[in-house]
């Protein structure tokens, strides 16, 4: 028998991305790679990339550089390039670093297989359709393995929404749901792999609206036949656009004990001008009196959310706005980025924010999240939480998991196993993670 080939797969970007790298290991699997951790032993090295900001797209370049010299050393070495940039770039990133032998779009990693046979002929190989055959279904898997018990699982993908700033609708395609089977045949197959906690990705993913037995399932409906399924403790699902939180998924937040009480919800600006100019079709009041209803149905749910600041025209007064917003929400975490020019999209063509100013703002509306954040830890103090035991801590008899809150717990003293879910009382709040006591 030969040995296995080491396939090294490097994943940017979103959560959607790190499910796909699972999936591209699984189905290259059955070319006889085995995964290893370092790109230095590597048989084949794959970029899963990101487009989403102009410095996501540029690291991957100078990563590529960096791995290049590794053929000299490797002469069986394959580099490929998978994920967003892949599909947006296409051939350019041959043109640009001849060391890559592959590049594969996010729709077509069903026919990695296929394309890995064609480079260790010594030819290159380039896809970038959007086939019309769904690629979940024709990734085939490797022999059940063993996983760690939170799992992503991917329920729909791509975007209708054509935020005036984002690559997504281009570099993923059209929003596709996966059908309500096949999301529950395989959150059944990870209970058994030790799975007790999924998160449902989508890029739209309250959009969802899968086949179901009785015609289309919407999101709530899935998150309730998911409950469901024995041995599945806990369900998470992101990210959400505002205008597709209906009545019944709010609902369900109040009447699913299995769907936790996190919401990542973006509103990206509290401008309305803004926001009409990002192409959003929702206010900033329409907003917050959405957070209300939510609030209302599960008063202890913990929001997160995403801004981008230094958009187009963005005045001081809207950037004020922004603040004003969430002073008003107060997140438990929210992630801001400075706008970032994505050729091909509609702000693209628009007057920049000036540099300074754009970095003046982000730095404020981080310290003022960074406030909250810590505000919302500590208020953790004294509460009694759940948490999801994912592994051992650095000390002896530590372990570590995520509470339902997913604030990072560590518990000191403790006997339970990976994969069980404790009932702990917080005792301590961290920087970066709370330490907690057995009740
Ligand atoms: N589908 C998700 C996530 C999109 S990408 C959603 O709709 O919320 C994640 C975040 O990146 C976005 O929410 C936005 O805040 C940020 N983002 C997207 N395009 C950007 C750009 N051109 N410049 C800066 N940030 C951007
Ligand atoms: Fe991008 Fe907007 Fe779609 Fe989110 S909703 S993926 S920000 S276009
Ligand atoms: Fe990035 Fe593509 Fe995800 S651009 S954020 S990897 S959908």
């Amino acid at each position: 028998m030969t040995a296995p080939k080491k396939l090294f797969i490097k994943t940017y970007g979103c959560q959607m991305n790190v499910y796909d790298s699972e999936r591209m290991a699984e189905a290259l699997g059955g070319q006889g790679y085995v995964e290893t951790s370092t790109a230095d032993d590597a048989d084949m090295i794959l970029l899963n990339t990101c487009h989403i900001r102009e410095k996501a797209a540029e690291k991957v370049y100078s990563e590529l550089g960096r791995l290049k010299p590794l053929k000299e050393l490797n002469p069986d070495l394959k580099i490929g390039v998978a994920g967003c940039v892949a599909q947006a770039e296409g051939e350019e990133i041959m043109r640009r670093q001849p060391a890559v032998d592959l590049v594969v779009g996010p729709q077509s990693y069903h026919r990695l297989p296929e394309m890995e046979t064609k480079i260790r002929k010594g030819e290159t190989a380039l896809d970038t359709d959007f086939p019309e055959e769904d690629k979940f279904e024709h990734l085939k898997s490797r022999p059940k393995a063993k996983r760690a018990p939170a799992a992503f699982l991917t329920v729909q993908e791509g975007c209708d929404k054509f935020c005036a700033f984002c690559v997504v609708p281009y570099t993923r395609g059209a929003e596709v749901s996966r059908p309500a089977s096949r999301v529950l045949q395989e959150a059944r197959d990870l209970v058994e792999r030790g799975v007790r906690e999924v998160t449902l990705l989508g890029q739209n993913v309250n959009a969802y609206h899968g086949a179901g037995d009785a015609g289309d399932m919407t999101l709530a409906q899935l998150i309730r036949a998911l409950a469901k399924v024995d041995g599945l403790e806990r369900i998470r699902y992101t990210t959400s656009h505002p205008n597709d939180m209906d009545d019944d998924l709010i609902a369900a937040h109040g009447e699913v004990p299995e769907l936790m009480p996190y919401l990542h919800l973006p509103v990206q600006s509290g401008s309305d001008r803004i926001l009409k100019r990002m192409n959003r079709s929702h206010t900033a009041d329409s907003y917050l009196r959405l957070l209300e209803r939510i609030r209302a149905a599960r008063p202890d749910i913990i929001l997160s959310g995403d801004f981008i600041v230094g958009f187009p025209e963005e005045t001081d007064a809207d950037f004020e706005a922004t603040m004003d917003l969430v002073r008003e929400v107060k997140y438990g975490y929210a992630y801001s980025f400075k706008y970032s020019t994505r050729p091909g999209t509609p702000a693209a063509e628009r007057a920049l924010v000036d540099a300074d100013v754009a970095d003046a703002r982000l730095q404020r509306l981080q310290a003022l999240i960074t406030g909250h954040q810590r505000e919302i830890q500590n208020s953790m103090v004294g509460r009694d939480v759940s948490v999801l035991i994912e592994r051992a801590g650095r000390e002896a008899g530590q372990m570590l998991g995520k509470s339902e809150y997913l604030h990072s717990v560590h518990i000191e003293n403790c006997t339970a196993q990976i994969g069980d879910i404790v009932n702990v009382r917080i005792a301590e709040a961290k920087t970066n993670s709370l330490t907690a006591r057995h009740l």
